[in-house]
């Protein structure tokens, strides 16, 4: 049924535009022009209050007098019209608003976008924009925008928050020879968002590849399920990438997420394949619309030139699919198509030589070899050859060996010809790109298409020996206080509520209970000031280690207390938390936010001065199964020091990804009380040894 009313949005069979002109330079003069223009099959009403006709169509002053039935009505006058004609909209049973007008949200009048949702609620439309260029289809002969035309023919589809730059890829289609089948302007999201697209894309024969320019997500779980479900690639070109809110966020995990790292992980997760710039989301939309995933990371270069290969294979490396030696077999077959003194190993290089012939075979024969997974097709333009000669035998051996069985991307570097070849190639649906980088980072875009398919696929199973319920009765005895700050003892009481392994750490009211406890846990201990006011301890004096012996304990105590008093006199202060000291062991950090647009945060790190200066932190929208977890721990650049560097041994990677991933469910499960966490440091220990959780902080929502 949903769907259904979406046809009205992506695929109307008829079209009302209400505030049609005759007057050439308004908005409504050209999307009725458009439509003429790309021969639109479908009944257009234009409607307008004082002219008959408009533009030699009958027109009516209200859409209630129209006779037939409507499936879209694109809205093209001043925003506070809008109201009311989107009611009369509802009653004549129009199924998709293509609200064209700005003048809303964007502007601060979030209250007549709402009234405008709420009316096409009530009526069961969709709502696409406002705040949009409109809407536009190849499959459909529909330019229901005021975009100059539709784009160039193509599989694959657009989604663009910036109606500008829709109008610029739409144009810039045909110089950049990606073809797309849909255009969609998808403005101020009041509705209609990218995850509907997502749905009704994915159903959609004419597309191949979903694309998107994206400035901000409002559902971003939405986003994530849709996406995930999706059977065709997405691409994503994520802009506005700054930290946001980082000066006033109470805990490390906030200050280092800035929402470029989330949006990062958050497309991982989803299968959505990253974009760079405005360049790569084209190059690598070609490639997607175009080619089958790389299931495998064995890419083979074939070229005819050694500067073309060398820069290739630098690209490789830089993309992640690093080219190793061609097995013999495929060595010794390759050598049959190119002079003795070529090279077989990857990248194979033909030679300048190298003829339509030479390239047709050894195409042929690479993709047929087990060991290729993609082929990366370089040809520098010589005197001796032509290019169009090339790209047909190029294409001869595809076909011959079944095409889209593996993926292959073309790069020609040359003049005219090599670009009239390609284009030719882009045509046949075989890739073609003005640099061998380019080419390489096509295929590198179809291998992450294809690993992120994989991992985007595992499903999270939640740990059943968790207990929420202490862990809320917890929470709601800090709420009774009207805290929202929770001490170390509370914070680690929930952590232990959900199976995290917390050193045991107690509260010592005096300085005799202080002794007595250390001298139950055994030295040497640690000591902490315990107070709801004192979040950063350690910048409080409020920390003593390796505390050692009676006296030792006595002299910290006043030590501590004295400390704390002078860095915040009024500071509420429960007392001197007693700790076991942890043997030293390798440091990370875990943490949480609650992201506006993802909901519940996990971050991993590693700790100390890593994640002070570096930063070198990993986020994943929660929850994260242990197998995504592990993805996590590789994701860091510190990545090899948990994998036991330079003679270290191995750290109990198992343990701490299970850690990480109980961490994501508590705090999904708590995600409408706690707003961020700390567990800092955490102590990973040699493999088979485990992980201790040192210090841990929960900061709860404003009541
Ligand atoms: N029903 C039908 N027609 C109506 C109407 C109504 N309730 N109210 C007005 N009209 C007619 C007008 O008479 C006019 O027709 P005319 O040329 O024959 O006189 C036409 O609709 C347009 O109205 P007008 O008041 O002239 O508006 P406009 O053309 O100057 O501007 C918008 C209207 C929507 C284009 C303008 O308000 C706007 O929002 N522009 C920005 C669009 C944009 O940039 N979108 C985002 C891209 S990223």
């Amino acid at each position: 049924m949903k769907h259904d009313v979406l046809d009205g949005v992506f695929s109307p069979k008829s079209i009302a535009v209400i505030g049609a002109s005759n007057t050439k330079g308004k908005i409504g003069y050209t999307v009725v022009d458009n439509l003429i223009q790309s021969n639109y099959q479908g009944p257009v009403y234009p409607i307008n209050p004082k002219d008959a006709e408009i533009q030699g169509f009958k027109a009516y002053p209200s859409i209630l007098d129209v006779p037939g039935e409507i499936d879209a009505a694109v809205v093209v006058i001043p925003a506070k019209f809008v109201p009311q004609v989107a009611k009369e909209c509802g009653e004549k049973g129009v199924k998709g608003l293509l609200v064209i007008a700005s003048g809303f949200s964007e502007v601060g009048y979030i209250d007549l976008e709402l009234q405008v949702v709420e009316i096409a609620q009530q009526y069961g439309m969709r709502v696409l924009g406002p705040n949009i260029v409109g809407v536009l289809s190849n499959s459909d002969n529909c330019n229901a925008s005021f975009a100059p035309g539709l784009p160039l023919p193509g599989k694959a589809a657009l989604g663009s928050q910036s109606g500008a730059l829709l109008i610029a890829m739409d144009t810039a289609s045909y110089t950049r020879r990606v073809g797309f089948d849909k255009m969609v302007s998808i403005g101020n999201m009041s509705d209609v968002n990218f995850g509907d697209m997502i749905d009704w894309l994915d159903q959609d024969k004419n597309t191949t590849c979903i694309s998107f320019y994206i400035e901000g997500l409002q559902d971003g779980q939405n986003f994530i399920r849709a996406a995930r479900s999706a059977q065709k690639p997405i691409i994503a070109l994520k802009a506005g990438t700054s930290a946001h809110g980082a000066a006033a966020a109470a805990s490390h995990t906030g200050s280092l997420a800035g929402s470029g790292k989330i949006y990062t992980s958050a497309f991982e997760q989803a299968g959505v394949v990253p974009a760079a710039d405005l360049n790569n989301l084209f190059d690598r939309t070609q490639a997607l619309s175009l080619q089958p995933p790389m299931k495998g990371k064995n890419l083979l270069v074939i070229t005819n030139g050694g500067g073309v290969g060398v820069l290739a294979t630098d690209a490789a490396e830089r993309s992640g699919l690093p080219l190793h030696f061609a097995p013999a077999d495929l060595q010794a077959g390759l050598k049959k198509h190119m002079p003795s003194f070529g090279s077989a190993k990857n990248p194979v290089d033909m030679t300048g030589m190298a003829g339509k012939e030479w390239y047709q075979d050894s195409v042929q024969f690479a993709l047929a070899h087990d060991w290729v997974d993609g082929l990366a097709v370089l040809y520098c333009e010589t005197a001796m050859t032509a290019p169009l000669e090339i790209a047909k035998g190029i294409k001869a051996a595809i076909e011959a060996v079944g095409a889209h069985q593996k993926p292959v991307a073309v790069s020609f570097v040359g003049g005219k010809d090599s670009q009239t070849a390609m284009r030719w190639l882009v045509e046949a649906g075989i890739p073609a790109y003005d640099a061998p980088d380019t080419a390489v980072d096509a295929l590198a875009a179809l291998h992450e298409y294809a690993e992120s398919k994989k991992t985007s696929a595992a499903k999270f199973e939640p740990f059943v020996d968790v207990h929420e319920a202490t862990a809320r009765e917890i929470i709601a005895q800090v709420r009774a206080e009207g805290r929202t700050g929770m001490t170390e003892i509370e914070s680690k009481n929930i952590f232990k509520a959900y199976g995290l392994p917390v050193a045991d750490t107690r509260l010592a009211t005096s300085e005799e209970e202080a002794v007595q406890l250390a001298e139950n846990i055994g030295y040497p201990i640690v000591m902490k000031i315990m107070s709801p006011d004192i979040l950063h301890k350690s910048d409080a004096g409020g920390v003593k280690v390796n505390v050692n012996g009676e006296t030792a304990v006595r002299e910290a105590y006043r030590t501590i207390l004295a400390n704390a008093k002078e860095y915040k006199a009024e500071a509420d202060i429960r007392g001197i938390v007693v700790q076991e000291m942890a043997p030293w062991a390798t440091e990370v950090i875990l943490g949480s936010i609650n992201d506006p647009t993802f909901g519940p945060t996990l971050m991993f790190g590693l700790g100390g001065i890593f994640v002070e200066i570096l930063k070198d932190v990993t986020f994943r929208v929660a929850p994260v199964s242990p197998e995504q977890s592990i993805k996590m721990l590789d994701d860091i650049k510190g990545a090899p020091i948990l994998k036991g560097a330079r003679g270290e041994e191995p750290r109990d990677r198992v343990a701490l990804s299970e850690v990480l991933s109980r961490y994501s469910q508590m705090i999904v499960d708590l995600g409408d009380e706690v707003n961020e966490s700390d567990a800092n440091p955490v102590l990973v220990y040699a493999e088979g040894e485990g992980v201790i959780v040192v210090d841990a902080r929960v900061i709860l929502k404003e009541a």
